[in-house]
């Protein structure tokens, strides 16, 4: 096995895995070492089934469920209601998957929620000519190189997070708080295993800075955004078929290209849920579930 870094700014790619195969525990330590470490993992050349990659997520955790309460189940019987296929094929005119088409601005999957997803997983089985990739940008770093002063502004400040579902392009000054889930996270969140501080905010679902009037709010938010993009922060990632790509949801934001509408994109989405919370010291997963 070895790890080769993908960029300067963030991830690795791991050579000498076949997926296929059972792996014994140091090989997968040192890949969980690596996903703590490096935020995002590539395994390139894979060729494996549903529940080959279901047992490689399993890992890193529980299985995230799409099914949510008060939503109707997950209509994907075929894939079960842990899977979601990222993909704008259409049957009868209607996507047979989530996120179809397009480009997709920053985010962190399911931030609106108190226990957003640890991490997630893509497999790239069908890509389309030009377009469709997907930039991995270092909330670690980006923390960290913001100016001193904007530092100290935003110490111990939260940030609501929100979203409607299927939009993948922030257009709204505003969401519909009302019918679309929302939670106020810590705009630094320390994260649980390296220890380290990330800045958790993002353009797609963060609306606002808590308690600031809402002209500076806007104001630094903007700001954040654009840092968030810079290239030293950033890894863009052009998918080969038999791809396999982990990212720490919990450190890391993404964002999509543009691609063509009537060519076939289609990848196999899994979720790891997390189970520690945000904030050190608060209710955790299960037991907030209970609640
Ligand atoms: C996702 C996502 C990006 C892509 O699956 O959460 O944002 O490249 N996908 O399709
Ligand atoms: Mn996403």
């Amino acid at each position: 096995m070895e790890i080769v870094p993908l960029s300067d700014a963030v991830g690795v790619e791991i050579k000498g895995v076949d997926l296929r195969e059972p792996l014994d525990s140091n090989t997968l330590e040192q890949i969980e070492d690596a996903f703590n470490e490096h935020a995002i993992i590539l395994l390139r050349d894979q060729d494996i089934s549903l529940g080959q990659q279901k047992e490689f997520a399993q890992h890193f955790g529980e299985l995230g469920s799409r099914n949510r309460p008060g939503k109707k189940p997950n209509e994907l019987d075929e894939y079960g209601e842990h899977v979601m296929l990222v993909t704008n094929v259409r049957e009868k005119g209607k996507p047979i998957g989530s996120l179809p088409d397009g480009e997709m601005t920053f985010h962190a999957d399911t931030a609106y929620f108190e226990f957003p997803s640890k991490a997630t997983m893509l497999y790239a089985m069908e890509l389309t000519s030009w377009g469709g990739n997907t930039l991995f940008s270092n909330c670690y770093t980006a923390a960290e190189e913001l100016p001193e002063d904007l530092k100290r502004r935003l110490d111990g400040k939260k940030a609501m997070q929100v979203y409607e579902y299927g939009t993948t392009l922030k257009m709204k000054e505003k969401y519909d708080r009302d019918n679309f889930p929302h939670y106020a996270h810590p705009v630094f969140r320390k994260h649980p295993e390296s220890g380290r501080s990330a800045l958790f905010v993002s353009e797609l679902m963060t609306e606002e800075i808590v308690g600031l009037p809402k002209e500076e709010s806007d104001e630094i938010l903007e700001a954040l955004f654009e840092h968030q993009k810079k290239p030293e922060f950033v890894y863009e990632h052009p998918w080969k078929v038999g791809d396999l790509v982990l990212w720490d949801n919990r450190c890391t934001i993404h964002a999509r290209t543009d691609f063509p509408r009537d060519e076939r994109r289609m990848l196999r989405r899994l979720t790891i849920q997390d189970t520690k919370p945000v904030v050190e010291g608060a209710v955790p997963y299960k037991q907030a579930a209970a609640e």
